[in-house]
């Protein structure tokens, strides 16, 4: 990993104009926000900022309101919910740049907070677009990027503005770089990778790149479907994505030359309709699927043996579901994995990052999401991290 600038390398900040980059991105339903993780994992940054005397100008998108003002998703929407969070009070300010945001700073005392208006209602956001960078960092003294889940858009408030002033990531910016450094970079070995969810195709860069860089790969969730079907295996009426199996195919191949252990179950659980307990549950070999059955978890037997697998490691990546997770029982792999890797995490012989959305909702319900070395907040950047793309957002901070 290359080095970067975090907040000790800030001098004195007092009075000085810190534009800081969130993510605000929050879910809402009915006008209020339904989940203040993203509020949460900012806090320390915009707290320490404040505490130390800078006036804190808070940069975000809302939504994709491409370029326009959609009052709907104005971020005034969601300042009750970071004063709520922040436990201070925050000023709105609804522009970006120019005379309003100058007379905000100006009105604003040290140690003072405030949120500027959407990024994405101006159209040089997204094109990256240099004069808005400029025009953003006229009433700036440095930047500060602690919005690791929106790296991967080169975007002026995410990518351009640190080419124009003095820039630093954040603590949480500071704490998901080092997390996934040790997850991937130089992570110490076996590495294991669980890589769960529907389809091979939302994943398929992620699995290109991760077997060539983990001992195991653990594959789940209708994904592992394909791979079964690739390899001969009849998967009844299961989701699979049959045009894939060649691709499929060519994965396990890559994976066996780069000495990757590719897992999938050997044992499903099964039913005939997709519905909680279903009267068709029942587990089986996987080459005992019928042909009007579908798998919609691993079996209790391969859950265990991953556990297994997960014992030799000393390290783990987890991305996506074993099975389909939201519905009783075909949660019980995903569980039994995440509390083996959770008690492993504990006894100090495993380091375990996970990231995106549907495996922070697995792992919560399992219930062991705070035993986790590092969960990350990230969806869309989790991934194209394991993807093992450069990140646009976290390149632009390096030293
Ligand atoms: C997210 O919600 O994952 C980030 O804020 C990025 O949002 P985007 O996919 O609209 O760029």
């Amino acid at each position: 990993m290359s080095a970067f600038k975090t907040l000790d390398d800030l001098g004195d900040v007092n009075g000085k104009v810190a534009l800081v980059r969130v993510d605000l991105n929050l879910p809402m339903q009915d006008g209020a926000v339904t989940d203040d993780t993203r509020i949460r994992a900012a806090a320390p940054t915009i707290l320490e900022l404040s505490e130390k005397g800078a006036k804190v100008l808070l940069l975000a998108h809302f939504g994709r309101p491409k370029g326009e003002r959609v009052p709907n998703q104005s971020l005034s929407m969601v300042v009750g919910a970071v004063e709520t969070t922040l436990g201070k009070e925050v000023m709105f300010v609804p522009e970006v740049t120019g005379d309003v945001v100058k007379q905000a700073v100006g009105i604003l005392r040290a140690g003072d907070i405030a949120i500027l208006e959407n990024t994405r209602f101006w159209k040089g956001e997204e094109k990256n677009d240099p004069e808005l960078a400029a025009a953003i960092a006229a009433n700036g003294d440095f930047y500060v990027n602690d919005a690791f889940s929106a790296a991967h858009r080169a975007h002026a408030t995410t990518e351009g503005l640190a080419k124009v002033l003095p820039a630093y990531a954040g603590r949480s910016m500071q704490a998901e770089l080092e997390a996934l450094e040790k997850a991937l970079g130089t992570p110490e070995k076996p590495v294991a990778a669980v890589v769960g969810g529907a389809k091979v195709s939302s994943k398929l860069d992620v699995l290109k790149h991760l077997v060539t860089q983990v001992d195991h790969l653990i594959i789940g969730g209708g994904m592992a479907n394909t791979f079964l079907a690739a390899k001969g295996v009849d998967v009844g009426k299961s989701l699979c994505e049959h045009d894939l199996t060649d691709t499929a195919n060519e994965i396990l191949a890559t994976a066996d030359g780069a000495g990757c252990t590719v897992h999938l179950p050997y044992d499903v659980v099964v039913s005939k309709e997709f519905a909680a307990n279903p009267p068709s549950l029942r587990t089986c070999n996987v080459h005992e699927v019928a042909a009007d059955e579908m798998i919609l978890d691993a079996g209790p037997n391969a859950a265990e043996t991953l556990g297994d697998v997960l014992k030799n490691c000393r390290t783990l990546v987890w991305n996506g579901p074993l099975g389909a997770f939201e519905m009783e029982p075909f949660d019980a792999a995903t569980v039994a994995l995440a509390k083996t890797a959770a008690a492993l995490t504990a006894d100090g012989s495993l380091v375990s990052v996970a990231g995106g959305g549907d495996t922070v909702a697995a792992l919560n319900h399992a219930g062991v999401a705070q035993d986790f070395s590092y969960i990350s907040t990230a969806g869309g950047a989790f991934l194209e991290w394991m993807e093992g793309k450069e990140l646009p957002g976290v390149a632009a901070l390096e030293v």
